[in-house]
């Protein structure tokens, strides 16, 4: 089992402007498992990947992720964890602008690996941009930056993935291509994926599909037969 959430509470704020973005949220991820959760803005999804990643505190409740109860790390285990842990997809990309593909994907191979330049040109071969790896951020289209953040959430294999909206920015032949890469590299490395988005649609390539409504899960469905994204039409 690789992620548990069990109470988990979040709140912004105090007393009368008090934010209630996660209410008593129980989940169990088990190891390998690809899920998408949906539900409309607002309703929590970035504050649940936010706590899983270490980005943010549970105001109460126990997550617990590859065994580890995060309530119990400090700063730098924090750091260690996100390093070693979790990859990180986002919406807007969130390359380094003055750094090359290769570059960004390499700063985050150089954290824990030997290997690292070798591995960020082995990975960004896999998402398809070994001939693109020297240019910058801003000569690369949208669809071409978002894999190269795939390739810097994947390269050191993390067994959490965690992608907030990672096709927002995209246009539909671009995302399904994104996702496609998602599913594929995350099934191989049987990484346990959270995937975050209102599109509905996207929820036919998981293993599993959560609702999130006002901070709470509504809805936990499994897919007996995920569909490959490359399939996947909205
Ligand atoms: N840093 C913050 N300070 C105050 N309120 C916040 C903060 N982050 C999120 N919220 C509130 O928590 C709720 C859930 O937000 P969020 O997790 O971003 O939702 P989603 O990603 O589903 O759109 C919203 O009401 C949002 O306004
Ligand atoms: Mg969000």
């Amino acid at each position: 089992m690789t992620i548990e959430m069990s109470e988990v509470w979040k709140t912004f704020g105090e007393g009368h402007t008090a934010v209630h973005a996660l209410r008593d949220l129980d989940l169990v991820g088990p190891q390998g498992e690809f899920s998408v959760i949906l539900g409309p803005s607002g309703s929590g999804k970035t504050t649940l990947l936010n706590l899983v990643g270490t980005i943010d505190d549970a105001t109460r409740g126990r997550i617990e992720v590859t065994g580890i109860d995060l309530a119990n790390l400090d700063v730098d285990g924090k750091v260690k964890f996100r390093r070693e842990s979790v990859g990180f997809v986002f919406q807007f990309f969130n390359l380094i602008p003055t750094l090359t593909a290769a570059e960004n994907v390499e700063l985050v191979a150089d954290l824990t690996l030997d290997n690292g330049a070798e591995r960020a040109a082995e990975v960004l071969n896999q998402v398809g941009l070994g001939d693109r790896m020297h240019h910058f951020p801003a000569e690369l289209s949208g669809g071409e930056q978002q894999r190269v953040a795939v390739a810097r959430a994947l390269v050191k294999q993390p067994p959490i993935l965690l992608c907030d909206e990672p096709t927002g920015e995209l246009d539909f032949e671009t995302g399904r291509m994104v996702l496609d890469l998602l599913q594929r590299i995350s099934r191989d490395a049987k990484q346990t994926v959270l995937l975050v988005t209102h599109n509905a649609a996207i929820g036919e390539i998981a293993d599993r599909v959560l609702r999130l409504r006002s901070g709470k899960i509504v809805d936990d469905v499994r897919n007996a037969n995920p569909v490959d994204a490359c399939a996947l039409t909205w």
